[in-house]
């Protein structure tokens, strides 16, 4: 767990006994092996003539492996944030979609594309975020409280998005709070009690926070981080709000993994400390080569997280998985169709508002 607890009203709802075994989970995800150069060109060849045949695109996240990335993007797939993904997977015409990331990043593209095949590189992909969110125990909570929107992350599963008002992704959640904030409402925020935390101040709304957290990003120190700006006092410290409080409050910049991208394509600094997922390093070079980027520190090997600075789940996905799945079929996405039903409301609703806020942009200019 990390250093400083967030203060705030965070909802005794996920216990730290549960937060800790999910943090043993996460531990437990065994590494894959690296491939060698050799093995990787063939191997990328086939990938590629394997998705034409199958009339099938990847989407991939920012966090998972270089080659999955480098991959994506010669297909024609995408590489992105999450609401990116989202919107990607959406409007391409391929039959088939497959998701290099973590499951709720496959579920909410089959939500999106019912019609669609959706498949996982890696089917035991998931988050801790969406395992500490467990639909019964988050449907009493919002039936307790009845007076207040929900507002879920997109780190959950599809039934919790079924259950929720609005469903949102780091990207655009400070908008919609803020915007849910200025009509009045009242909310209910779940899973991830960091970022919640610095909506809230951000905000100022009235907030519930559901207690989960994302191992990766709740291990950084911010003891250590002090000390590296000491040492680097040059680079622009660049921060994930699911990272504690202690460590957004030393960001120069705090936002979604395309707002960081961004920051190092477009800031005058040519040093960086990143505290995300070092997965994002393989973009951050890809736009801005020159550059240094350093990671954030995290407790270390003594950490629950085993893989410090890199999703354990992200990283299960390789290319040999995507290989297996297009040779011999793999698991598709199936979700209840009332579940769908359900869930596509909040996740529609958060790709209006993201269209309509592009739109605001143009007009003031800011786009
Ligand atoms: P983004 O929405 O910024 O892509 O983040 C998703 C995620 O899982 C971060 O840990
Ligand atoms: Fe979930 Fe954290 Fe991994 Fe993102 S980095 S998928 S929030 S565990």
């Amino acid at each position: 767990m990390s250093d400083n607890p967030t203060p705030g009203r965070i909802s005794t709802t996920i216990s730290e006994e549960e937060l800790h075994r999910i943090e043993e989970m996460a531990a437990g995800v065994p590494h894959p092996l690296p491939i060698s150069d050799d093995e990787k060109a063939p191997l990328m060849k086939e990938i590629g003539r394997l998705l034409v045949q199958q009339d099938a695109v990847l989407v991939a996240h920012y966090y998972v492996d270089d080659d999955l990335q480098e991959l994506a993007l010669k297909t024609g797939g995408h590489v992105a944030d999450s609401l990116e993904m989202a919107r990607f997977g959406h409007d391409h015409p391929a039959q088939t979609l497959i998701v290099a990331g973590v499951r709720f990043m496959g579920e909410t593209a089959k939500i999106l594309n019912p019609e669609k095949r959706v498949l996982m590189v890696e089917n035991d992909a998931t988050c801790s975020l969406d395992l500490s969110c467990p639909i019964d125990r988050f449907s009493q909570y919002c039936d307790a409280h009845p007076d207040r929107k929900v507002v879920v992350y997109a780190n959950t599963s599809a039934e919790v998005k079924a259950r929720s008002d609005w469903v949102v992704t780091s990207g655009i959640a400070l908008d919609i709070v803020r915007h849910l904030h200025n009509q009045g409402e009242k909310i209910i925020w779940a899973p991830d009690r960091h970022l919640g935390d610095y909506i809230q101040h951000q905000t100022g709304a009235d907030m519930l926070l559901w207690g989960g957290v994302c191992v990766v990003h709740d291990e950084y120190r911010s003891k250590e981080l002090q000390q590296m700006i000491k040492q680097y006092p040059d680079a622009m410290v660049l921060v994930h709000p699911e990272s504690p409080r202690s460590i957004i409050q030393l960001a120069d910049v705090v936002g979604s993994t395309t707002t960081l991208i961004n920051a190092v394509q477009q800031s005058e600094a040519k040093r960086f400390i990143v505290a995300t997922d070092r997965g994002i390093f393989y973009k951050m070079h890809a736009v801005a080569g020159e550059k240094e980027l350093f990671e954030a520190p995290t407790s270390g090997k003594g950490a629950s997280c085993v893989s410090c600075g890199h999703c354990p789940w992200m990283a299960i996905n390789t290319l040999q998985k995507l290989r297996d799945i297009l040779v011999n079929g793999g698991k598709t996405i199936e979700i209840d169709n009332k579940i769908i039903e359900k869930a596509v409301v909040p996740i529609r609703r958060m790709l209006d508002f993201a269209q309509q806020r592009e739109v605001d942009m143009k007009v003031r200019g800011d786009a």
